[in-house]
């Protein structure tokens, strides 16, 4: 089954690898409401995506509730959505400090967009899920293992997932998947590992066919790691 006339909202979809999946749905005939904060890039991407289906761009903070307002409000104009996907995130200070030395006003903001932000939007929008709509809030390895120095973002990874779980075993109608794409070449890994050559790693188009599985198949809910999901529908 393809995408025609479904609808995912995609938040940080300006580069990475919510634009890698932004791609992936409009060439599937996805209509898509997505976001980022720099509008010259969400614009690039918007201008880009225009050219193979419907798209509305709302440039502003996912940690903002008048922006998240904004993107219930596209979800609503379009008749409602098929799919969120909890994308955008940051990763705090770069190099990211041990936690004995975060400051603990930037932890609040870590906290606010990868964790406060991903919950609230699923609540301003909950009114215009459609049937059978899936829930995708990316997470990281980093949210289960303890590396040293990534306790911010790890600890705001391991609380988006458990609250994915809990939405997942609260309500029955939403498919909810938390899912691992795995390391990618992109500005957020650049920015954990300054100054080291990340060429080796796969682009983040590599993650999204597992994505496009769980957003167009019929996998339970649960936590998955999108290089290792079979693809069965969205072949
Ligand atoms: N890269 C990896 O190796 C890796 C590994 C595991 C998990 N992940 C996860 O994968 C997801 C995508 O990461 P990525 O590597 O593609 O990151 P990225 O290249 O830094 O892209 C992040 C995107 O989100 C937007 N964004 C960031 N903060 C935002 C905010 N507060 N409000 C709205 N938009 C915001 C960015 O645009 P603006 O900056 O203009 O807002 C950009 O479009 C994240 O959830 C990340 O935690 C990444």
């Amino acid at each position: 089954m393809n995408g025609h006339d479904r609808t995912a909202l995609i938040t940080g979809a300006s580069r990475g690898l919510g634009l890698a999946l932004a791609r992936g749905l409009a060439q599937r005939g996805w209509r898509l409401i997505i976001d980022a904060r720099a509008p010259g890039a969400l614009e690039s991407a918007r201008a880009e995506l225009a050219q193979r289906t419907r798209v509305i761009a709302i440039a502003g903070d996912i940690a903002d509730m008048a922006h998240r307002g904004a993107l219930a409000a596209a979800a609503r104009e379009l008749g409602g959505i098929d799919a969120i996907v909890n994308n955008a995130s940051i990763l705090g200070p770069s190099p990211q400090p041990a936690l004995l030395d975060y400051p603990l006003d930037v932890l609040e903001q870590v906290y606010r967009t990868n964790v406060i932000a991903p919950l609230a939007l699923i609540q301003a929008t909950r009114s215009a899920l459609l049937p059978g709509a899936r829930i995708v809030n990316i997470t990281s390895d980093a949210g289960v293992e303890a590396y040293p120095g990534w306790g911010g973002y790890g600890s705001s990874k391991a609380a988006l997932e458990q609250l994915s779980a809990i939405l997942a075993a609260e309500v029955d109608q939403l498919r909810v998947y938390w899912v691992d794409p795995g390391d990618m070449r992109t500005q957020m890994h650049q920015e954990a590992f300054p100054g080291e050559d990340i060429s080796d790693l796969p682009l983040p188009e590599a993650s999204v066919p597992g994505l496009l599985e769980l957003l167009e198949g019929v996998h339970p809910s649960g936590r998955y790691k999108a290089r290792e999901i079979k693809i069965e529908s969205a072949a």
